[in-house]
């Protein structure tokens, strides 16, 4: 998946982009589990974190972010503008604007500087990625020392893609993989659980000297 043909454009990019901020996002949850309380456990924010959420979507998690800074900041990256344009939709509306920036980009090289992001969260992402890997170091050159990501994907194993209308997707992660991937790109403290049919890793960033 390139950033020049975003899987989520035209049509699909704009029904996407509304599902997964509408009261039908709960089909999802059914179907595979809600982590997103655990997510904003895990992300432990004080309120004054520069946050980013790479591969936002239309913001779900962007905007849960966003509530709970009081002078922080969320940086939301994606490569489909369908998905941006619902997201600042969205954050106008609720009046979080001001703590959101959105931005078009690629995970797999993010136009960020090193060591900018006090936390990084990515959800159900990294399946359509084809170099999870990169991404993954990404998310760590841009965390500040001592900041941490907190990555959840699909859970899935190959052998049941089908029968979960998956087949188009060649990656899932399993608690092994997410573990491998985070510890090859130098995130350290690694934690890694299951919750339904998501697998949910953390992993830190070395505090500086
Ligand atoms: C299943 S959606 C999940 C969105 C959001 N994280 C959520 O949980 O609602 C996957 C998202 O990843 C984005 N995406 C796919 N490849 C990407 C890439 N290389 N860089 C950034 N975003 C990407 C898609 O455009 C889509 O918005």
């Amino acid at each position: 998946m390139s950033a020049a043909t975003p899987e989520f454009s035209g049509l699909k990019g704009r029904f996407f982009a509304w599902f997964l901020t509408s009261p039908l996002r709960r089909v999802l949850e059914w179907r595979m589990g809600k982590p997103d309380q655990r997510i904003l456990e895990l992300l432990a924010l004080r309120g004054d974190e520069l946050v980013l959420d790479a591969g936002c979507g239309s913001g779900f998690h962007t905007l849960l972010v966003a509530e709970r800074l009081t002078t922080g900041r969320v940086t939301a990256v994606d490569v489909s503008t369908e998905m941006l344009a619902r997201l600042r939709t969205l954050a106008a509306k609720r009046g979080l604007a001001q703590r959101v920036s959105v931005a078009l980009g690629d995970n797999l090289a993010l136009d960020l500087p090193d060591a900018t992001f006090d936390r990084s969260v990515s959800v159900a992402v990294w399946h359509h990625l084809s170099d999870p890997q990169r991404a993954c170091a990404e998310l760590a050159r841009t965390l500040k020392p001592g900041g941490h990501a907190v990555v959840v994907d699909l859970a899935i194993a190959p052998s049941e893609k089908a029968v979960r209308g998956l087949e188009g997707h060649d990656r899932a992660f399993g608690p092994a993989e997410m573990r491998q991937v985070m510890e090859r790109a130098a995130l350290v403290d690694v934690t890694v659980e299951t919750i339904g049919r998501w697998v949910v890793g953390v992993g830190h960033k070395a505090a500086a000297d």
